[in-house]
């Protein structure tokens, strides 16, 4: 007998509506009216702004999980559990950013494969690099970011949208040189375990 559903299969009113495809029904690029007392141009250019952030935030959170992993060598768990402490602010500032461009009424990036299409971070190698190519990849990364981060701020707060240069400044222009200045110190060239040759030591 050939096996049968019936009386097996829930009713219509119970059963999901799967597989359903439909049209785009807001573009990338472009702007709701949302009642923020902000213009269309105004919103605009913020959106733009904070993608381009935004598709740079992901690419250093990605770098940074990248090189969490990748690390080794004598400082291996310090650094391990410092570059993840660092992924995990820059994944919330993801968050923060993508949701500051919904509510301006525009579209986030949020495809990685959209925010690697146009990201200002250079694409790494696919292996490893050795560690302090990897801490410098980092720090330049940041420095790309900061130095747009501080032109939108300027602008944004010029064009009267406060809220997204507020975000801007107190997160990712304070968070981003706070790492920095971790990484940054991990590059000093200080001994482990003797001390420099040099001038006699202070008594
Ligand atoms: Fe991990």
């Amino acid at each position: 007998m050939t096996p049968t559903s019936a009386g097996t299969t829930a009713p219509a009113a119970a059963q999901p509506l799967l597989h359903q495809k439909g049209r785009e029904v807001q573009r990338f690029g472009t702007v709701k009216q949302v009642p923020l007392g902000l213009s269309h141009d105004t919103r605009m250019y913020a959106c733009q702004v904070l993608n381009q952030i935004l598709a740079d935030t992901q690419m250093l959170y990605a770098l940074y999980k990248k090189h969490h992993w990748l690390m080794r060598g004598a400082t291996f768990h310090q650094l391990h559990l410092l570059l993840d402490q660092h992924a995990e602010a820059q994944l919330a500032l993801v968050d923060a950013l993508a949701e500051r461009v919904q509510s301006l009424g525009g579209v986030a990036v949020g495809d990685p494969r959209h925010a690697a299409e146009i990201t200002s971070v250079p694409r790494p190698p696919d292996g490893t690099e050795e560690v302090p190519a990897m801490l410098s990849r980092l720090l330049d990364a940041h420095e790309t970011i900061l130095v747009e981060a501080r032109t939108a701020a300027r602008r944004l707060a010029d064009l009267g949208d406060d809220g997204s240069s507020d975000l801007v400044v107190s997160e990712v222009v304070r968070g981003g040189e706070a790492q920095a200045w971790f990484l940054a110190e991990h590059l000093v060239d200080t001994p482990l375990t003797r001390l420099s040759p040099g001038p006699e030591a202070v008594a």
